[in-house]
């Protein structure tokens, strides 16, 4: 396949300015001390690395990470380009401090933050409008799950967005998260995790963006990701805590 291989880490609300910039100086000297192609901090076209951080700890991933060949992104954006929007945080701002990257429709959004599917669509939308890329993020509850909707509910996440048309979806990551393995240690085994992913392949050629990266989030370990990285349609990882320790995250990177 043509698609390079992405490992994002989406910190969540954790971190400090101290603990930031150990684990940031930690994933730098990793990836210099990694494999062929290291001197650029990219390990060569193998695989891309990126960091979603809080929103005020943008410019210090921004000093710490420039010119590494990792890159960085928030874990949310206002789908409004500015104005009376309390809280919100615009992704012109976010491309100031240098993002490539927005998350988007994370679950932890839509369960806390009512998120619909429509809303996410929007943000996608003003993301890819600002310049950056957003990464989408679907995935169906246990009780989905167990109902047998998880087809079903992947489609309806995901109609909004792919209704956005080619050009945009061209610009888009998708995440496939199932609810049920978030922060829970309980992976999609990876055969359970290929079934979505092809069957968003398919919702992606038919929306005109056949070759769109879909990674894998939910308790992805460096034990657990050369299994999932051996499927076809998984092209890298969402991950939460095991990217908050340099040698877990990069433990993936490498597998
Ligand atoms: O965005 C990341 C996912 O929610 C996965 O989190 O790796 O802690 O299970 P986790």
């Amino acid at each position: 396949s043509m698609r390079r291989r992405l490992v994002i880490g989406n910190w969540k609300m954790n971190g400090n300015r101290a603990e930031n910039q150990q684990l940031l100086s930690d994933l730098v000297n990793l990836q210099k001390v990694g494999g062929a192609g290291a001197d650029d901090g990219t390990k060569g076209a193998d695989v891309e690395l990126a960091v979603c951080a809080p929103f005020p700890y943008l410019p210090q991933v921004a000093d710490a990470l420039k010119g590494t060949g990792i890159t960085w992104g928030a874990q949310d954006a206002s789908e409004h380009a500015k104005g009376a929007y309390t809280g919100e945080v615009s992704v012109a701002m976010l491309a100031e401090f240098g993002c490539s990257w927005a998350l988007v429709g994370h679950s932890e959004r839509r369960a806390y933050h009512g998120e619909t599917s429509d809303v996410v669509a929007r943000k996608a939308a003003a993301v890819i409008q600002g310049g950056l890329t957003p990464v989408v993020c679907v995935g169906e509850t246990q009780a989905e799950r167990e109902a047998g909707d998880t087809l079903k509910i992947i489609d309806e996440q995901l109609a909004p967005v792919l209704a956005l048309g080619a050009d945009a979806v061209k610009n888009m990551v998708l995440a496939y998260e199932p609810v049920w393995a978030i922060g829970t240690g309980l992976t999609a085994s990876p055969e359970q995790a290929q079934e979505v992913h092809a069957h968003i392949r398919k919702l992606l050629a038919a929306a005109g963006a056949p070759e769109q990266r879909v990674l894998y989030g939910g308790s992805v370990k460096a034990a657990n990701a050369t299994s999932l990285f051996a499927k076809e349609d998984i092209d890298g990882a969402l991950v939460g805590g095991a990217s908050l320790v340099a040698t877990d995250f990069q433990g993936i990177a490498d597998a």
